[in-house]
């Protein structure tokens, strides 16, 4: 593992670039390499045997391209394979979860929405992480079927996207939601949408921002911030 080896990324599919870009944005002289697995996309609604095989796939191929920190660039992943790469390769791994704490620390209503896949909303790692933060707020949950498929044929403006997210999102909009979590790195695609849905006191969070902290904390931790001078490389795979 070497200091000037990239960042490795993998998601389904375009998602996880939601989060690469604010890697690249705060440590802007760290190599990168990220794997979009649009093949297997969407993620979401497969077994959890499954996405373990397809996590593993694209791991190895991040570790072969001399990766020295991995970031799960999908919610999805996380929840269902996080400790099963961490138990098995040698390096730090970074995983995402839906920002489900800061949306219960600031919540006024006390109601707040959050937005993921199936696979991620019926995780124990979710279950976990809100039981822990949302004890005492209610949580409007919805699974946001169909959404990747269409972010993936870049059809993430248009206004079947917005009839499609008005349907799914009715229960969030029946009653006073505040925050709104997007537990899918494809999400923060939607934006553009989602604000002309939700009135503009409802504020919108992903986790792009607070994973780029962490990478940096974890590469300080183990002494691998990228000290050569050269322009830093970045690699994208489908
Ligand atoms: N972007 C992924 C996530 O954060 C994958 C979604 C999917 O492939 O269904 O969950």
């Amino acid at each position: 593992m070497s200091n000037s080896g990239p960042i490795g990324f993998f998601d389904s599919g375009v998602g996880g670039t939601s989060i690469w870009k604010e890697v690249i944005k705060l440590l802007p002289s760290e190599n990168t390499i990220y794997l979009a697995d649009s093949k297997n996309a969407p993620y979401g609604e497969k077994p959890v045997e499954e996405i373990i095989a397809l996590s593993k796939k694209n791991n190895e191929k991040l570790l072969e391209m001399g990766s020295k920190l991995i970031v799960v660039a999908c919610n999805t992943a996380t929840t269902k394979a996080i400790e099963f790469l961490r138990s098995n390769y040698p390096v730090p791994f970074l995983g995402i979860e839906p920002a489900i704490k800061p949306a219960a620390l600031k919540t006024k209503s006390g109601i707040i929405g959050i937005l993921a896949t199936k696979g991620t909303l019926s995780s124990a790692l979710f279950s976990r992480t809100s039981e822990l933060y949302s004890a005492n707020i209610k949580r409007i949950e919805v699974v946001g079927n169909g959404l990747v498929a269409k972010i993936e044929e870049g059809q993430h403006n248009t206004p079947e996207m917005e009839v499609l997210l008005r349907a799914l999102l009715k229960p969030m909009l029946e009653v006073k939601i505040d925050y709104l979590v997007l537990g899918c790195s494809h999400y923060p695609y939607l934006l553009p949408v989602l604000k002309r849905i939700f009135p503009e006191d409802v504020t919108i969070i992903d986790s792009g921002e607070a994973v780029a902290r962490q990478t940096q904390r974890v590469l300080e931790m183990n002494s691998l911030f990228n000290l050569s001078d050269k322009i830093p490389d970045h690699q994208l795979y489908t």
